[in-house]
C-alpha cells in the first residue's frame, strides 16, 4: 500500500507548528471567522494554487476551482460559491484566473475523447467555435492554445457577469470582476484588462431589472 499520503499529515504538523512559532494566536484568530476581499475562480491544476502564486495567506482569498476555470450557469457548486462570496462575505473583487499550458483547454482543441470530462470540456469547445476565425489564423498550436486560454477567461468573466449576484453587487457599487492568466513558465500573472464593474458591460438580454 502506498504510504505517500503520510507526507501530507507530516507536512500539516510542520505547518501548524511553524505558524504557532510565528504567531501563537494564529489559529485562534483564524478560527474567529473569515473576511476575504477576493473570490478566486481558477483551474484545478495542481500547479496553480491561489494563495501561493499571489503571496497571500489563509483567510485572504475565497476559492473555487474546477477544470479550466469555467463559470457555467447551471453549475450549482460555482453559483453557490459566487452567491455566498458576493452576498454574504461581500468580496470586493472576483478574479477568474486561467493558466497557459492548461490541459483542459488543450484537450478541448482535440478530437480525441478523454472520457467523462469531455462533457465539461464541451463548454470550451463553444468558446473555440465563437472565436474560430481568430484562433485558426494562428498556425502554431501552442500559441493557439494560449490564445484560447485567454479567450476562455474572457468568456468565463462574461458568464460571471451574467449572474444575479454580480449584477446586484454592481448596483451597490461594491464589486469588480477581473480576468487573469497565470504563466506556468514564468510564475507571473497577466492581467487581461477585462475589468467589469457595471451593468452596461454586458449585453442587454442578460441584464436583470430586479434581483428577487
Ligand atoms: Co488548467
Amino acid at each position: 500500500m502506498d504510504q505517500a499520503y503520510k507526507k501530507l499529515i507530516d507536512g500539516n504538523k510542520k505547518f501548524a507548528s511553524d505558524r504557532k512559532i510565528d504567531d501563537p494566536h494564529y489559529f485562534k484568530n483564524l478560527s474567529l471567522g473569515q473576511t476575504p476581499e477576493y473570490l478566486w475562480i481558477g483551474c484545478s491544476d495542481s500547479r496553480v494554487p491561489a494563495n501561493e502564486i499571489t503571496n497571500t495567506v489563509s483567510g485572504e482569498i475565497f476559492v473555487h476551482r474546477n477544470i479550466a476555470n469555467l463559470v457555467v450557469h447551471t453549475d450549482f457548486n460555482a453559483l453557490s460559491v459566487i452567491s455566498y462570496a458576493v452576498d454574504v462575505l461581500k468580496v470586493k473583487h472576483i478574479i477568474v484566473c486561467g493558466h497557459y499550458g492548461c490541459g483542459g483547454v488543450r484537450a478541448s482543441m482535440s478530437n480525441n475523447s478523454n472520457g467523462f470530462v469531455d462533457n465539461w470540456l464541451r463548454h470550451i469547445k463553444d468558446v473555440y467555435l465563437k472565436h474560430k476565425t481568430e484562433l485558426e489564423a494562428i498556425a502554431d498550436m501552442d500559441a493557439r492554445a494560449d490564445r484560447l486560454t485567454e479567450l476562455n477567461v474572457v468568456e468565463q468573466v462574461k458568464n460571471l457577469c451574467k449572474t444575479k449576484a454580480v449584477q446586484k453587487a454592481w448596483q451597490e457599487k461594491r464589486l469588480m470582476v477581473h480576468g487573469w492568466v497565470y504563466g506556468l513558465n514564468s510564475g507571473l500573472i497577466k492581467d487581461l484588462d477585462v475589468i467589469h464593474d457595471e451593468i452596461t458591460d454586458i449585453e442587454d438580454i442578460f441584464r436583470y431589472s430586479n434581483y428577487e
